[in-house]
């Protein structure tokens, strides 16, 4: 199925064409029920185009809208707002064509690809690996897995490509270290294990601020390593593969799929970089690439400092070094040039959004960047304590991810013990690896989907309680409401995936028709994420759908479903069931969240 709006659009446009005007047809799911499902408004932009009152603009459209097949005979409201109200029979066409799920990994419920598939390279989580990966990581991780996740699933390829810090003048010092505590690891690299990184990290240090010896070879240390000397490579070497397992394991506790592309691997690309930025200084007279006080700069149109002056973009300091500058244009040119790619989407926070609009203006103006690709920073808010202020540890230290992990997930033990425990339930009793299973699914899902359900470019607090709730817009909620359907199944002597893929779907009650429209906006909802990029847009939808829902098997407020009848209501019913636990199971794990049967 394509979106409704892409289809209800298309047909707006046809009209607009036809009064021999053209414009957007600017088609979107309605506010209100009151005024239908979708409205136009196009025909108020259009009206002064054509210097007309936008009400006949609307009517002439409406005239010429060729819409019945899918829509009541539209209306027209308030300054020209064109309503429209899908027909039942179209519902029912588009659900009854939702094939039935043979495989859960393989099932899109309806969704069709991308028409034009991209090539997207998706830069996220990149942690430090010269430290363990904190607190602060977890939100370039969990939305840059989202989002690959929903352009994997329109159809695009997409390189996830985790960019780690594993070069720069702390490895001196690390390698330094390594070597006089660890002699052993020059010949035997892969006997290297480090169990605490932080602290490991901190006794380095320590002896660098406090041993000019230790200061001294670890200066010597980074010549050495950015010289090519076997030696110290090896060290290097060992120290990332160890760093990276580190990462590794929360990346499959999380069920992040990504590839370790840092640093290190542009080095060689750096000097071409300046290389060909050093040839524009002589061939271009626009004035892009100068050398301002000994460092070789960028001054792209635009950028300004407080003053007013030219704000440069260093990209080759006076020392001769290179710098986050250099690197991120080299991940420019690789991105386009090898990977070939036309979408390059890097998840890192705000902090860094004038890095990025300065880099993607330099790829711009020297030309490496053709137009049709795009360049997107996906910035985000930080994640603070519950308290409100920045998280760290009571010693002002950053805090493990693995220890937030952890916490959450101890939490989320007490509230399916609980629940375990509720005897009006009897279907309720697990064993103690079944908790320990669901514990884990929920903790972890309950820090996905409340970092995944804040609009991104605001701040958050970290808070267990609220996002551990069996109440509201939580992944606790979403998961039950899952498990519920599932169990309705069960209820029901039915195996969902054998009900007639072929059997009617019959819509008669409001809190059907409801659902059934809900329903159908779950393709619609998927490609605004996937354009927009906004993983909040899928959390509020699949939070309605499950309150739809939950009206729809009301008591008082909505329909019998295991014991109504006859039985063609019963099996269209359980099939609007099983349409709904697809959906919610599709899209929490387009969240990366994974479903539980029973909670
Ligand atoms: N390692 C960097 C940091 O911790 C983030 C890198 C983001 N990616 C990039 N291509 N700059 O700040």
């Amino acid at each position: 199925m394509k979106p409704l709006v892409e289809q209800l659009s298309r047909r707006v446009r046809q009209a607009i064409l036809q009064m021999g005007a053209d414009g957007d047809p600017l088609v979107q799911a309605a506010q209100d029920p009151k005024f239908g499902d979708y409205q136009s408004n196009c025909a108020m932009g259009l009206a002064k185009k054509l210097g007309k009152k936008p009400r006949d603009v609307a009517a002439a459209i409406v005239e010429r809208l060729d819409i019945d097949d899918m829509c009541e005979p539209p209306e027209i409201a308030g300054p020209g707002f064109i309503n429209l109200r899908l027909k039942p029979a179209f519902v029912i066409r588009c659900l009854e064509a939702i094939p039935p799920c043979a495989d859960p990994q393989e099932d899109r419920v309806g969704v069709d690809r991308a028409s034009v598939p991209e090539t997207v390279v998706i830069d996220l989580s990149s942690p430090n690996l010269a430290k363990e990966m904190h607190v602060g990581h977890l939100r370039s991780t969990v939305i840059g897995d989202c989002v690959a996740r929903v352009l994997e699933f329109e159809g695009h390829t997409v390189h996830r490509e985790n960019h780690v810090g594993d070069w720069g003048t702390q490895f001196g010092m690390l390698l330094a270290h390594l070597r006089s505590v660890k002699p052993e690891v020059v010949d035997q690299p892969d006997s290297l294990v480090i169990s605490d990184l932080e602290s490991f990290y901190i006794e380095a240090k320590g002896r660098f601020d406090s041993d000019e010896d230790f200061k001294r070879k670890s200066r010597e240390t980074v010549v050495a390593l950015q010289g090519g000397d076997p030696t110290t490579h090896r060290l290097w070497m060992a120290f990332c593969v160890e760093s990276s397992r580190h990462c590794h394991a929360i990346y499959d506790r999380l069920g992040v799929r990504l590839v370790d592309r840092g640093e290190s691997f542009y080095t060689d690309l750096m000097p071409e970089v300046i290389a060909r930025l050093e040839a524009m200084r002589e061939t271009r007279n626009d004035g892009l690439v100068r050398v301002s006080e000994g460092a070789l700069c960028l001054f792209m149109e635009g950028f300004k400092t407080r003053q007013g002056e030219p704000l440069p973009l260093i990209v080759r300091k006076s020392d001769g070094g290179y710098n986050y500058a250099t690197s991120d244009l080299a991940t420019i040119i690789h991105r386009v040039e090898q990977l070939k790619a036309t979408r390059i989407i890097y998840v890192v926070g705000l902090a860094q959004k004038q890095h990025f609009d300065m880099i993607f203006a330099a790829a711009r103006q020297a030309g490496w960047v053709a137009e049709h690709v795009s360049l997107v920073h996906l910035g985000f808010g930080s994640m603070l304590a519950a308290t409100g202020r920045p998280f760290k540890t009571r010693e002002g230290a950053s805090v493990k991810l693995k220890d937030l992990l952890d916490e959450a997930v101890a939490r989320a033990r007490n509230v399916v013990e609980r629940a375990a425990l509720d005897q009006t339930r009897p279907e309720r009793s697990f064993s103690e690896d079944q908790i320990e299973q669901i514990a884990e699914r929920v903790g972890l899902a309950a820090v996905k989907y409340f970092d995944l359900s804040h609009s991104m470019s605001s701040d958050y607090r970290f808070d267990l309680d609220t996002m551990l709730n069996l109440e509201g817009n939580t992944a606790p909620y979403m998961l039950y409401a899952y498990a519920r359907i599932r169990s309705i199944g069960r209820k029901a002597g039915v195996d969902f995936t054998t009900l007639p893929g072929d059997a009617p779907i019959i819509l008669e009650h409001p809190a059907e028709v409801d659902l059934a429209k809900k329903l159908l906006q779950f393709a619609e909802t998927l490609d605004v994420v996937g354009r927009e990029l906004r993983p909040n847009v899928l959390t509020d939808y699949l939070y309605e759908l499950a309150k739809v829902f939950s009206r729809f098997y009301d008591r008082k407020l909505g329909v019998r479903v295991i014991d109504a009848s006859p039985d063609n209501v019963r099996v269209s019913r359980l099939r609007l069931c099983d349409i709904t636990a697809r959906v919610l199971r599709l899209g929490l794990h387009l969240l990366g969240i994974k479903t539980v049967e029973q909670m």
